[in-house]
């Protein structure tokens, strides 16, 4: 058994877990605001109403969705209008049947996982849906997912159901969250809906508000004078490079846990230092999840050519660019094509760009960093991904 030792440091574990959502969301009122603004209509008049939520990771977006369905739900109650929300997560269920198979089971949790069509189950839905009477919102999560295969329909085929429902107690409404870059594959008709619906912008958090997020979950989670102050200041600073409070969460998380162990109990920098140094590879991973071949081959570009200096030119990162897509065989795209990559990579908080004065030549240069991972790293975490997607014959192209 383990030894029972009284916490000295953490007093409730669980609310430094990724699925707790705190009451208040700091620096999140404005998003709040425009949800609330948003969806009032659903509540007030029966209207359906869509969002788009977008931001990069760590960001406060699924916290933000989550806390705003609790609200609208307990506002729709008092207002004796039943509303129901459902959230699903494409990274669990990346597939349109997946993804329905949860929303009918909101319903009928006993309903089987085989033997129905997506267009069945789809049926079914509008079906329950229709019959609750009751104004629901569907919370799409981690979209970027499901439309990195270019599967759109059933965002279209949801949206549908107000057109076709006959019930006008009943409206569906959609919630859709993503990483930022995503728009630019939504170029086609089909999803106009994406295009309509009402864009919520989740900007990066600064060190500031990091720090108040991360001394407001302190005090949740950790015994009083937990945490010293320059320590959270430290998580904050650390944290504010991605601007990702999933990863400053995550560093108190671990470094309350090396407190723990220490007679002094209490969270200094040294146990955030050591904390850092364990975890950055988890944040990176989910960033790369969501990046399509080019723009893997593009950040492998500057992994490889950056090394070991702390910065790249983007003319000498193109050029490594070129002859990694030749390794990979995949035909290299045009410069202004590789800069639209590089503007991605920056939104994700994978790279940074900045323009510096150009010693040798004068004037000024476009150079590139990499927050806090080392290349070499980053590199074979790239290749790892690229061996898995890429069908071999590519390789073989030299
Ligand atoms: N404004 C905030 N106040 C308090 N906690 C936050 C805030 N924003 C994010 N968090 C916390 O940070 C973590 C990551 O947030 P999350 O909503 O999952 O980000 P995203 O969905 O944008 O990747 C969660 O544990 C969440 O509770
Ligand atoms: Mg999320």
């Amino acid at each position: 058994m383990f030894p029972r030792k009284a916490s000295v440091v953490i007093k409730d574990s669980l609310k430094l877990s990724f699925e707790y959502v705190p009451k208040e969301l700091i620096h999140r009122e404005a998003q709040m605001d425009q949800l609330l603004m948003l969806f009032r209509p659903v509540v007030e008049s029966g209207r359906s109403e869509t969002a788009f939520l977008s931001g990069s990771v760590g960001t406060g977006k699924t916290a933000t969705a989550k806390r705003f369905c609790a609200d609208i739900m307990r506002y729709g109650a008092e207002n004796n209008v039943p509303i129901d929300y459902i959230i699903v997560n494409c990274r669990q269920r990346p597939t349109e049947a997946g993804i329905l198979l949860h929303l009918v089971r909101h319903f009928d949790p006993g309903f089987p996982d085989r033997g129905f069509s997506p267009s069945e189950m789809l049926r079914t839905l509008n079906g329950q849906i229709s019959k609750s009477g009751k104004k629901l919102i569907i919370v799409i999560d981690e979209a970027d997912l499901l439309l990195k295969k270019g599967s759109v329909d059933l965002i279209y085929q949801l949206s549908r159901f107000n057109e076709e429902t006959i019930n006008i107690q009943s409206s569906v409404s959609l919630i859709l969250i993503s990483q930022e870059y995503i728009m630019d594959k939504l170029d086609e008709a089909s999803i106009s809906t994406f295009k309509r619906s009402n864009a919520v912008r989740f900007p990066k958090y600064t060190s500031g508000e990091l720090k108040a997020i991360v001394c407001a979950r302190a005090k949740e989670a950790l015994r009083e004078g937990g945490i010293r102050d320059d320590a959270a200041e430290l998580i904050a600073d650390i944290a504010s490079e991605w601007g990702d409070a999933r990863y400053a969460i995550e560093l108190l998380d671990m470094s309350a846990r090396k407190a723990e162990m220490l007679p002094a109990g209490v969270v200094t920098a040294e146990e955030v230092r050591a904390a850092k140094a364990e975890t950055y590879s988890v944040v990176t991973e989910s960033k790369l999840e969501v990046l399509d071949v080019n723009r893997l081959i593009t950040l492998l570009a500057v992994a490889r050519s950056i090394k070991d200096q702390s910065y790249v030119s983007t003319a000498v990162a193109e050029k490594t660019y070129w002859v990694v897509c030749e390794e990979y065989g995949i035909t290299p795209r045009k410069h202004t094509q590789f800069w639209s990559y590089l503007k991605d990579l920056d939104h994700l908080a994978l790279i940074s760009t900045q323009k510096m004065a150009d010693e040798e030549k004068g004037g000024r240069i476009s150079y590139i960093s990499v927050p806090d991972i080392p290349s070499k790293e980053l590199s074979k975490k790239i290749e790892t991904i690229l061996d898995a997607d890429l069908p071999p014959r590519l390789y073989n192209t030299s």
